[in-house]
């Protein structure tokens, strides 16, 4: 070897038990980010904690996203749900990723900015005006998952009293992708992932019918013009909308409004100055992000700081450890809603190909809800312990949060 060339070396890989994984993630990824670049999960897998190596992988041709392999593993091979994963443009990859998700960045993105802002602070202020005299409330039920709800109804430009059905279907499918579902509970996800299904096919036939002034005309209008997606392909990437687009904001609206909770001079302050705000949604993200990890499936071997990452293994890329390193930033462990190296493309999102298409929207969720809640009702407080986010990939989870104020 001569003098500065690195020659990777199969060190013995850290592996970790689920449970030891579940305690305490940030301290687990704390602890082993400063001696390794990756661990192994007991039962399979690998978890890159670092920020230059997540931060390249996410893009990287040397790893691909998994397909069906993630259903299989959790025993799902056939039904409604499987063709969720099967056709979805989320897990799937070049070219058959890049047709499933063109006709969105024409139809989604700019139209989104324009048009939902006002109607999404709207909601939220009816929202608050719906249970302000009652001084106490569950949070995330009566708020957090009541917005992404309605502002994808709002998109799909769904009657309002469908509204209530068409969210309980979207949380039952949605837990497909959060690790929380049992054996036992898959008839009743696949049943309620057959109605979404079917709702949604309905949505597209009447829209084909008689085209209207909103997203999903204009989306439909764009895959038929192109036809380079069969039927199910139509109907699943809007599924796959729906439901990348509840659980996640739902988490980080509670989660954000939490962190602000605890440390009351910060809320204090996003009350006095709206200004504050995308700082302060930017920073909740960073700190307790509601989607820990992607996932990807290593191609070949792969080294990462003098070690080797082997071929064909599932790794989670921690987007949730890469945000607390200090390689990336500064007091990673310190909240503070106006740290001065806010990036232009937040991390939480992913980044490559599969980058977060919802990112726009959730922005203006999380942005417009705190804005609704700082405005109205600056006096809120916790009513009880502060929710605890669990998990450490995919979505993450969060309990009840009893908030209360005085009326
Ligand atoms: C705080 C909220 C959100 C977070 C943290 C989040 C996070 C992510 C991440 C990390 C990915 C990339 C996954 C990967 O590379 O494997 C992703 C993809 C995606 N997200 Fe989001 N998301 C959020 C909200 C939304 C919303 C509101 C929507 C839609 C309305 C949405 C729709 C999607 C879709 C369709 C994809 C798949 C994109 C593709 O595969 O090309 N997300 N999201």
């Amino acid at each position: 070897m001569s003098d500065g060339q690195v020659v990777a070396t199969q060190v013995r890989t850290v592996t970790l038990s689920i449970a030891e994984l579940e305690a305490d993630p940030h301290s687990v990824f704390r602890r082993y980010r400063a001696i390794t670049p990756f661990i192994a999960r007991e039962g399979g897998g690998y978890i890159v904690l670092r920020a230059p190596a997540v931060e390249q992988l996410i893009k990287d041709p040397r790893v691909r996203q998994p397909e069906t392999e993630f259903p299989e593993i959790r025993g799902i091979t056939e039904g409604v749900l499987f063709e969720f994963f099967k056709y979805s443009m989320l897990t799937s990859n070049d070219p058959v990723h890049r047709l499933r998700r063109a006709p969105f960045t024409r139809s989604f993105a700019a139209r989104l900015i324009a048009d939902l802002r006002p109607r999404i602070r709207k909601i939220a202020e009816e929202l608050v005006a719906g249970w302000y005299e009652e001084g106490e409330i569950d949070l995330v039920d009566r708020f957090a998952a009541q917005i992404p709800a309605q502002a994808i109804s709002e998109l799909l430009g769904l009657p309002k009293e469908d509204i209530p059905r068409f969210t309980a279907l979207v949380y039952s499918v949605s837990r497909v992708l959060s690790f929380t579902f049992a054996p036992d509970d898959l008839p009743d996800m696949q049943s309620a992932a057959r109605e979404l299904r079917d709702y949604v096919a309905c949505l597209i036939d009447s829209r084909h019918a008689t085209p209207m002034d909103d997203f999903i005309s204009a989306y439909v209008a764009d895959a038929d013009s192109k036809g380079e997606l069969s039927p199910i392909e139509i109907i699943v990437q809007i599924v796959v909308l729906i439901i990348g687009g509840t659980d996640t904001t739902r988490v980080a609206m509670a989660t954000q409004v939490a962190l602000l909770l605890q440390h009351r001079e910060q809320w204090d302050a996003v009350c006095r100055d709206p200004a504050l705000i995308p700082g302060a949604v930017s920073e909740a993200l960073r700190y307790e992000p509601s989607v820990g990890a992607v996932s990807r499936f290593t191609l070949q071997d792969i080294e990462l700081d003098g070690q080797i990452l082997p071929s064909e293994q599932f790794v989670s890329l921690s987007t949730m450890s890469a945000m607390r390193d200090d390689r990336a930033y500064e007091r990673p462990d310190v909240f503070d809603i106006r740290r001065a190296e806010r990036r232009r493309a937040h991390l939480v999102f992913g980044g490559g190909p599969h980058r977060c298409l919802g990112e726009a929207l959730a922005l203006i969720e999380l942005e417009e809800g705190l804005a609704a809640l700082t405005t109205r009702i600056p006096r809120l407080r916790l009513a009880g312990e502060p929710p605890r986010l669990r998990g450490h990939v995919g979505i993450r989870r969060i309990g009840g949060m009893r908030v209360r104020w005085p009326s």
